[in-house]
């Protein structure tokens, strides 16, 4: 079970680098207006998202492995499977983002990407407590 939770939290901790790298890049692409540089964001953000994408699902994979495979339960991990979802959510949101950038047809400011930024962050602190401390 160990070297199957080590796979879960490497990927899991892969997957946040590009939850929170590609909105950062938002936030630069927003306030550009160099063509050259915004031509420079398409390119990462699309690679970005194309790289983090399965690194999401193998962090997930390797997480219902030892949710069905270990027989683990509790209220925790049905707090922790919601906010799962919630990031899952966000994870497709950012995908969508990408194309509306790629089309050059980004309507939101800066400072919006800057608040949409701090999102993963508070969905790390809840679950890494929900499943180190299982409060409940
Ligand atoms: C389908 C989604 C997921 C499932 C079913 C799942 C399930 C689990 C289970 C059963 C454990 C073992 C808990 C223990 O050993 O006490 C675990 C460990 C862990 N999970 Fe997940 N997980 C999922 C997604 C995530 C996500 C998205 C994160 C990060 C935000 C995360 C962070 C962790 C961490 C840090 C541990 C290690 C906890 C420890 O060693 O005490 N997991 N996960």
């Amino acid at each position: 079970m160990l070297w199957v939770k080590a796979f879960h939290i490497i990927f899991v901790v892969s997957w946040f680098a590009g939850l929170f790298y590609l909105p950062r890049l938002f936030v630069n692409h927003a306030m550009a207006t160099e063509p050259a540089e915004i031509a420079r964001l398409k390119l990462m953000e699309g690679k970005l998202y194309r790289f983090v994408t399965p690194i999401a699902w193998l962090a997930l994979g390797f997480g219902m492995w030892l949710w069905l495979g270990y027989g683990f339960s509790g209220g925790w991990l049905h707090a922790k499977l919601a906010l799962v979802l919630v990031l899952i959510g966000y994870h497709y949101y950012c995908g969508r983002l990408v194309k509306q950038f790629a089309a050059g047809k980004n309507t939101r400011s800066h400072l919006f990407y800057r608040w949409f930024n701090e999102i993963p962050v508070l969905v790390l602190v809840a679950v890494v407590i929900l499943v180190t401390v299982k409060p409940f």
